[in-house]
């Protein structure tokens, strides 16, 4: 029994004296292993008589327990410190600049729409959107160009394959083609939607992709565009072309932009307008660069670049989103966004825009840290 107590004195010793994990199991193996003194004392009950037993077994037991309860500390012990020492070596400076590693961009789509945002804002807008995948009603009917408009062909669209044919809408097809899905051609549908949620006085942009069945330099299936719309009492022209013109100095940060205002033709507008803006072609081919002049596209080395369509909100349109079309008129415009970017920052194919070179973003893209902002200037360069 005192062999006992003495290997238990020095195990506990040496267990307090362990400074590391590893040796603290050598002590444990030494002592609670299979062949450890403690296992083998346990094993010494068997050959002794019940009265020697009775005595002995709590003994050894209360031994096991006090070496196992001493090795379970000092383990919770040695792995604070361990934990604590990891914390000590692992500090960060987070005052010390980020270390080089390859940084992502903001596309020049993603920031030209937060500088949309930024400038309509400052006019009172706010910035709606509407679903990619749209219905024929929201994308043509309701824009006053029902089944049989000729305009509708004018859109190279992307239908889904139709529903009717499945039996849901079937028992009567026009149902069934009001519900024809389709890629949204543009993001007039926008208008739609919010008209007939907020009801007037309205006043928004809604920018957004957009798909159509066409691809070459200046097309690709997929581009952006963004709505405009205002929706009023005595809303006329006049309101469009200051609203317009407004914008394009604030986007192109210069005063001497001319707009040229085109009579033109779309269903959901009427009067209609194309919106052309004077460029120098002269760069062209040229990366890099503000294309955007001011003075006449007829000028020497100037040119129009076709921007997007507008015009005052066809009253069947108001009517088919429910606005009293007596009280309010309103007037729309559609503009390319990727040919904005273009003028602005100086790329001449579109297709680039969407291969997703990084060389190309990383020539183009902007960083994160510029937020266009009206008072710091809504183009910066990275
Ligand atoms: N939705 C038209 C297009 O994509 C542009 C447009 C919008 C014209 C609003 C007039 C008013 O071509």
């Amino acid at each position: 029994m005192t062999d006992l107590i003495d290997q238990k004195q020095a195990a506990l010793a040496a267990i307090d004296a362990s400074t590391s994990i590893d040796a603290l199991e050598e002590q444990r193996v030494a002592a609670l292993g299979k062949k450890g003194w403690v296992s083998l004392a346990l094993k010494t009950l068997g050959q002794m008589s019940p009265e020697e037993r009775k005595e002995a077994a709590p003994a050894i037991q209360a031994v096991r327990g006090e070496v196992a309860g001493a090795i379970d500390a000092k383990k919770a012990e040695l792995e604070a410190a361990a934990l604590e020492a990891q914390l000590a070596s692992e500090t960060i400076d987070l005052t010390l600049p980020a270390p080089d590693q390859p940084k992502g961009s903001i596309h020049p789509v993603s920031q030209v729409m937060d500088e949309l945002a930024e400038i309509f804002a400052d006019l009172g807008f706010s910035v709606a959107t509407g679903p990619e995948i749209e219905d024929d009603w929201h994308n043509f009917t309701a824009l006053n160009m029902d089944e049989s408009h000729p305009a509708r062909a004018m859109h190279d669209t992307f239908y889904f394959p139709d529903k009717a044919a499945d039996g849901a809408a079937s028992s009567s097809e026009a149902v069934g083609q009001q519900k024809r899905m389709l890629l949204r051609t543009h993001t007039s549908p926008v208008q739609i939607r919010s008209m007939k949620d907020e009801g007037a006085p309205v006043r928004l942009i809604a920018p957004g992709r957009v798909y159509r069945s066409d691809s070459d330099a200046t097309h690709t299936p997929m581009f952006h565009q963004v709505e405009g719309l205002v929706v009023d009492e005595d809303i006329h022209l006049g309101h469009l072309k200051w609203t317009l013109e407004t914008f394009f100095k604030a986007f192109f940060e210069r005063e001497d932009i001319v707009l040229r205002l085109r009579p033109s033709y779309f269903p959901f507008t009427e009067p209609s307008v194309e919106v052309d803006v004077g460029y120098s072609n002269e760069g062209a081919g040229k990366e890099g660069g503000r294309r955007v002049v001011g003075g006449h596209g007829d000028a020497p080395g100037h040119d129009w670049m076709e921007l997007g369509g507008s015009g005052m909100v066809n009253r069947r349109v108001l009517e088919f989103a429910g606005i009293d079309a007596d009280k309010y008129q309103g007037f729309a415009f559609g503009l390319g966004i990727d040919r904005i970017a273009m003028l602005k920052y100086g790329m001449n194919d579109l297709r680039a825009f969407f291969d997703g070179d990084p060389r190309w973003l990383n020539h183009y893209g902007f960083s994160p840290y510029d937020q266009p902002t009206l008072s710091a200037g809504v183009g910066v360069r990275p």
